[in-house]
């Protein structure tokens, strides 16, 4: 015997395409497409998702918060999902009002959707180190200029390249990457690993970084200019991204980055050398990263130096810190040799505080 609650008045509820709808605890997405209503549950089968407030793709609603789409009246998946249902209600239209019937459920069916590549379990291939360089200075691509942080970080390079180390550079001007849309500001469960962007979006390569900081580096160099006192900003777009492994500690007590060793080239024209080394070092740490002792190097004329070309010249020319740069990744070799020869793979941490995860 069908127990039918009302909705509302079909004439205004008719206004809006979709609309989140609760009775009790149950979550409703009620939707209204080409002249036809349907209701199915508003949560979806992946973490949860409110489907009542997603968007509507032709018959499919799309889950706001990593876009997989189910039919709003069947709730079965997109076509090649079609067995990852959510569940359907029968709906009847009585003197203008909507009405559904909650016991005339579908049941919800699971589907599993292929697990992305980078969710692969985290196992170090053999060999020795491995260094991934991370260019974040932005410049015009058609008329590249000089840059010093470019520079130090190509000398570094070349001389890991002669301790015999694997190496990897990513220009982050040179590639697409999105910024962060925030999805952990909508839910907790609504940041991935890899982030929703990356799921969702083949054109977008930050997988690609992803990829060399859970997979493949042991160790990393990351090189900034100064602007007004921060890193980069592309430094902190890949940094925004890169929330999503560190949301992995918290959320699903997962340690993405094992015995990886961060060092880094900070170089500007004026100020906030210390500044910027804390916050970079603060990320990394928060990342569960390492450091070699004396994590970077960093150069700055001060305050008063308005004469650009003059810097340039100065860390073209200067010995102390092109021979900085080979010292940097001296100490980065060592320490990522302790770190992958050491036991520190096989330590299970305690959780302490809010960080630190098993
Ligand atoms: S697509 Fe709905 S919660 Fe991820």
């Amino acid at each position: 015997m069908a127990d039918w609650i009302e909705i509302g008045l079909t004439a205004n509820l008719a206004q809006k395409t979709l609309t989140e709808f609760s009775i009790g605890k149950t979550k409703l997405a009620v939707s209204y497409v080409n002249g036809e209503f349907g209701i199915i549950s508003g949560v979806c089968n992946h973490v949860g998702g409110p489907l009542g407030e997603g968007t509507l793709d032709a018959d499919y609603v799309v889950c706001p918060w990593h876009f997989w789409k189910f039919h709003h009246k069947t709730g079965k998946g997109e076509p090649g999902f079609a067995e990852d249902k959510v569940p359907s209600y029968n709906i009847k239209i009585e003197d203008g009002k909507l009405f559904v019937d909650l016991d005339s459920v579908s049941k919800r069916n699971k589907l599993p959707h292929a697990p992305h590549p980078l969710t692969r379990k985290i196992a170090r291939k053999p060999g020795g180190v491995r260094l991934v360089a991370i260019s974040t200075t932005a410049m015009n691509k058609d008329f590249p200029r000089y840059s010093t942080s470019d520079h130090l970080l190509n000398i570094a390079l070349d001389h890991a390249a002669s301790k015999g180390c694997e190496t990897k550079l990513f220009k982050l001007n040179d590639m697409n990457i999105r910024t962060c849309e925030g999805y952990y500001s909508k839910s907790a469960k609504a940041c991935t690993f890899p982030c929703s962007i990356t799921q969702i979006d083949p054109t977008d390569e930050m997988e690609k970084i992803y990829e060399a900081f859970v997979h493949w580096g042991d160790a990393f160099i990351i090189s900034t200019p100064i602007r007004w006192g921060a890193a980069s900003s592309l430094y902190f777009k890949i940094v925004e991204r890169m929330n999503s492994i560190q949301n992995q500690e918290t959320i699903a007590g997962k340690h993405l980055l094992k015995n990886k060793v961060v060092g880094l080239i900070i170089t500007g024209g004026q100020d906030n050398v210390q500044a910027v080394a804390g916050s970079m070092l603060g990320f990394f740490a928060e990342l569960g990263c390492q450091f070699p002792q004396f994590p970077y190097i960093a150069h700055s004329r001060g305050w008063s130096a308005e004469d650009m070309e003059n810097n340039v010249k100065y860390v073209k020319e200067s010995k102390s810190l092109n021979d900085g740069a080979c010292a940097l990744v001296d100490r980065i070799f060592e320490m990522a040799s302790l770190m992958i020869g050491g036991n520190a793979l096989h330590q299970i941490f305690d959780k302490g505080g809010r960080k630190a995860a098993r």
